[in-house]
This record gives structure tokens, sequence and C-alpha cells, in this order.
């Protein structure tokens, strides 16, 4: 069968069909997938049995792989691959049980935010066997920012925001049954606040986005902070709206990799510490935002 795309909702998501990746692909194929990610920000890889090896392999097709902050929750003898799970051995959580819980792009809090995650559902949570839980929610941001009015877009053109993942972390760890623990002089040492344009371009598409995220933006530079939170508050509710969603309902199995310039996503954790979920990231690489 040869490979085909279709697409999970108007403006963002592809499923991409006919595609084993236990197996090498084409440089042809592989082509097809990057342009259709590129274009569609969000792809989809159902009933994919593969090894860690492999995963790690299909990520680096498209750059070199992060090492994630947190450590503990990365697979020893694969640290390019880290564990969001929240299964527990020895009464300590093998991965970070609370990831993703806000709307956020991957490591936007850095100076070089990622360009792609990919991520593998290993144990999904579900009951009776029919109804699964612990939906991810993605939204096009380029999408958002090209239904945004002239002026809105004038307005937001030349503005500049800060983000920090030290200002998340700690209103996770302060939150009810979190097991994370105070971040070390080390780690808040690669974690510093960082500073992106509110509109970002592309690197390869050259589109537009909105490049702020109710998870670790904190403020707009230069402007009055009531001002600079409903800013923020707008368009996020803007970029929340349903028009620019897809929300994927999990199978164990399957593969989603999205782009970190020009999407959001968001987990939604509606299932208690009874129903185990386990997923394995990837998170490649990317560049300076512009
Ligand atoms: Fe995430």
């Amino acid at each position: 069968m040869s490979m085909q795309f279709i697409n999970l909702t108007e403006n963002i998501g592809s499923e991409v069909i006919g595609v084993n990746l236990a197996e090498p692909i084409s440089k042809d194929d592989m082509n097809k997938i990057e342009q259709q990610f590129n274009n569609r920000a969000v792809l989809l890889f159902r009933n994919q049995d593969i090894s860690e090896e492999q995963h790690i392999q299909f990520s680096r097709y498209f750059g070199e792989l992060e090492i994630h902050v947190l450590k503990q929750y990365l697979l020893p003898e694969n640290p390019e691959i880290l564990r969001i799970s929240n299964i527990q051995e020895n009464k300590k959580n093998i991965g970070i049980s609370d990831a993703g819980q806000y709307w956020h792009t991957d490591l936007s809090y850095t100076k070089t935010p990622s360009r792609c995650s990919i991520l593998k559902a290993k144990v999904i949570p579900e009951r009776d066997g029919d109804t699964t839980y612990g939906d991810t929610c993605f939204i096009n941001t380029a999408s958002a920012y090209e239904a945004l009015d002239a002026d809105m877009k004038q307005r937001i053109k030349s503005l500049k925001a800060v983000h920090s993942y030290t200002d998340r972390y700690e209103k996770m760890r302060l939150a009810a049954n979190s097991q994370r623990q105070p971040l070390t002089e080390d780690q808040l040492k690669k974690v510093p606040e960082v500073i992106h344009p509110v509109v970002r371009t592309h690197p390869i598409t050259g589109r537009k986005s909105i490049y702020v995220n109710e998870g670790f933006t904190t403020s707009i530079v230069d402007m009055d902070p009531e001002e600079g939170k409903k800013l923020l508050q707008d368009l996020y509710a803007h970029c929340t709206s349903d028009v620019f969603k897809y929300r994927h309902k999990w199978r164990v199995g399957d593969i989603m990799m999205w782009d970190n310039c020009s999407t959001q996503h968001l987990a939604i954790s509606d299932y208690g510490p009874d129903k185990l979920r386990f997923m394995h990231r990837t998170t490649v690489m990317g560049s300076e935002v512009f």
C-alpha cells in the first residue's frame, strides 16, 4: 500500500497511512512525510510497534535530539527518550506524571526551542475497555495568527515576551499531590528566563505564528503588567478557539509528532492515579526564534 495522508481537521494535522516506522523508509517517502509535517504541523501514525532505537532513529531524521533537564525521567540506556507517566516504582514516579496539563509549546523557555516532539503511546488509561482518557489537544498557532484582525497584527508585530520554566515548575510543584522536588542549583542554571518575539516566523515555511503560551510565557517586555496580562489572555483565548484545534484520542501504538514552532498542545488530566498512562517522548532540537 502506498503512503497516504488524511487530514485530521481543516486547520491542523494529518494521519499518515501505509507507513511502518519499524521498517526502512525510502528517501522519497521521508521527504513527503517531512513536507506534510511542515504544512500540517501535526502528524499521526497509528498501530506502530517500534523499538526505542527505532523511535530515536526516526526522530533524528528531523534533527539532533535534546536531553531533558529532569534527568531522573530519562531512559538510562537511551537518554534521548523522556518518560511521561504516572506509573510508580518504589513509590516514585518513573516519568513526569503531570506533564503539559496547560497550553504550551515544548521548550519555549529555552533560547533555541525544540523543532518538534515525537510521542509514542505505550499505556493509555481506559475504563471497561472502550473509553480512553488523557486526550491531547493541539492548536495551530499559524492559522490563529493569520485569522487575527489587522489591528491586532499591527499591535503585536514588534512585541517580545518573557518565557520561564522555573515559574511554571514552581506552580506545578506547589500543586496538591505533586511529587516535584525543588530544582537544584544546577538545574536552575540550565533554565534561565528567555525573551522571544510574540510573533514567530517558521524557519522552513516562513509562516508567521503566535508564539506566547499559557504554560511558560510570564509577561510582555516593556508593557504595563496588567495590560500585558490582558493582551496575553486575549491571544490565548483566540488561539484556543475550536476552529484551530484537534483533540487526539490516544490508542496504544500511536505516534504523534508536532511542530513546536507553529502549534501548542494541552494534556487533558481526566484520569486518577488508579488509571495508568505511559508515553515515550523524543524532542528534536530547534533554532533561535525570529
Ligand atoms: Fe508538551
